[in-house]
């Protein structure tokens, strides 16, 4: 199976030679920069390649940040850069010099993100930093549209750690466990939608179940924190926070009774899995980590995660077979 590396990302290369299989697409998302920066670095007029073609690939630069160690109560322009590179990431956050509350809870959220490495402590530190630099050498960045209903969340683009979706609700479903659980929830339009996709369900004779939809930043955090440690790979299933969609209230993970109501990729080949991703775009939903797709969307295939994108969007991703990162033109 296709090995997914999170920092394959952050790989920075001066001369690459192309490979069988190459495109200029996967060779711009491989090296975290775009077909336009290679075509200008190499003078290429066309998207052609040929096989054993050397390139240069641009490398983006990096702000540079402070040695040494900085929490509540620091003060100065050591401080000031860490705010810069807080910025240029897309936090919200004063350029004041002042190491406050403010500064150190978005160290801290960050830190969340890598468990297998850091303490989350709100403290920056060596190790932060090295951290920080591979998120700004890349095109890491904080969603600023959370409230479209395309909008993108994956290894590249994060959720605020202070993003919570207004009004979430129970959809009147299904679901694999009676009592209530947070999890749950969904934005009011996805719920609606959701509910309209298990009442056709229920009429062509398929049992579907929901399992997990709404997730928090700190639930995903503990999630995410639970999983690397029992898994060093977890990261090809399970999204570290910030990153998953989740967050968003749009996803919902579906399986159904002849699988045990397990996510499991079992559910693709049973009636109700296959049921399902022919149904979900009519009903605006798309299976959000297809078959074949792993190196796009950073993710393994999941078939029991669906994602409302709105009937119109759901329809065209459906029917050309791509992903949402390809339907929005952007790498991973
Ligand atoms: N399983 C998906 C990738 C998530 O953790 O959001
Ligand atoms: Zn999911």
């Amino acid at each position: 199976m296709h090995q997914y590396n999170y920092w394959n990302y952050y790989y920075r290369a001066t001369n690459y030679i192309v490979q069988p299989g190459d495109s200029l697409y996967l060779i711009a998302k491989r090296f975290n920069t775009t077909i336009s920066d290679i075509k200008q670095a190499n003078n290429l007029t066309s998207d052609l390649i040929y096989v054993g073609q050397s390139l240069v690939i641009p490398s983006p630069a990096v702000p540079t940040l402070p040695d040494g160690i900085y929490g509540i109560g620091s003060r100065g322009p050591a401080v000031v850069k860490i705010q810069q590179a807080l910025s240029a990431l897309g936090f919200n956050v004063a350029q004041d010099g002042i190491y406050g509350p403010k500064t150190s809870d978005i160290i801290m959220n960050l830190q969340k993100k890598f468990p297998e490495a850091l303490t989350a402590d709100g403290i920056y530190g060596p190790k932060t930093k090295m951290y920080l630099e591979k998120l700004l050498a890349s095109k890491y960045k904080i969603v600023q549209n959370p409230e479209s209903k395309t909008v993108l969340v994956n290894k590249m683009n994060s959720l605020s750690p202070y993003y919570e979706p207004q009004n979430l609700t129970v959809p009147n479903v299904s679901f694999a466990y009676p009592e209530y659980r947070p999890q749950k929830l969904m934005q009011p339009e996805a719920a609606r939608a959701l509910e309209a996709l298990f009442a056709k369900a229920k009429q062509d004779n398929i049992a579907l179940n929901a399992v997990s939809g709404y997730r928090s930043y700190d639930y995903q955090s503990q999630l995410f924190s639970r999983n690397i440690k029992a898994n060093p790979n977890a990261n090809q299933f399970s999204a570290r926070p910030g990153e998953s969609e989740h967050q968003t209230g749009l996803a919902m993970d579906v399986s159904s009774p002849s699988v045990n109501n397990n996510l499991t990729q079992a559910f693709g080949d049973t009636k109700e899995g296959k049921w399902l991703v022919e149904n979900a775009p009519d009903f605006g939903f798309i299976l959000r980590f297809p078959k074949g797709k792993e190196n796009i969307t950073g993710y393994q295939y999941e078939p029991w995660h669906i994602r409302y994108v709105g009937k119109d969007v759901a329809r065209q991703i459906a029917n050309q077979n791509i992903t949402l990162e390809e339907y929005l033109g952007q790498s991973t």
